[in-house]
């Protein structure tokens, strides 16, 4: 799987974005370990507070099938779909991601061009997580 196979699955995904009140389609494609792919879109809410990140819906739907290890996930999101620029994914992203991952876990936050890659480390230093500090 390449990083452009990955950012073209991150594409079709924010095609199924549940925006209506921010109108800011995001779409994720989480890369497991062996494989497979697990594609996810914000689903917002009229509570605003329930509303789920693309990233995180992609993350519970592979955790939900039993993947436990990740390799990388890409990024994009718009205005009604309109990639004009990368955005790197929010806190609560980052730590859902932190639970799972290890410091080497790339993110492909794509833009209009291509994309750019950064690491877990770099989007999460002194991170709170279940291996160091949970003994799990
Ligand atoms: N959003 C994501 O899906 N991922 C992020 O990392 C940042 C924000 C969504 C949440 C909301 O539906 C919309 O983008 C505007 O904040």
């Amino acid at each position: 799987m390449t990083a452009e196979k990955l950012c073209e699955l991150a594409k079709e995904a924010m095609q199924h974005a549940y925006a209506p009140y921010s109108g800011f389609k995001v779409g994720a494609a989480l890369l497991c370990k062996d494989g497979t792919v697990y594609q996810g879109c914000n689903i917002e809410n009229a509570a605003y507070g329930p509303t789920n990140c693309g990233e995180r819906t992609a993350f519970f739907k592979a955790v939900y099938d039993g993947k436990r290890e990740f390799e990388a996930i890409a990024v994009c999101g718009g205005k009604d779909g309109v990639i004009t620029g990368s955005f790197p994914p929010c806190g609560v992203c980052r730590q859902v991601m932190r639970e799972f991952c290890k410091d080497d876990f790339v993110i492909y936050m794509m833009n209009p061009h291509g994309y750019e890659a950064v690491t877990l480390a770099e989007l999460l230093p002194f991170s709170f997580s279940a291996s160091e500090h949970m003994g799990i």
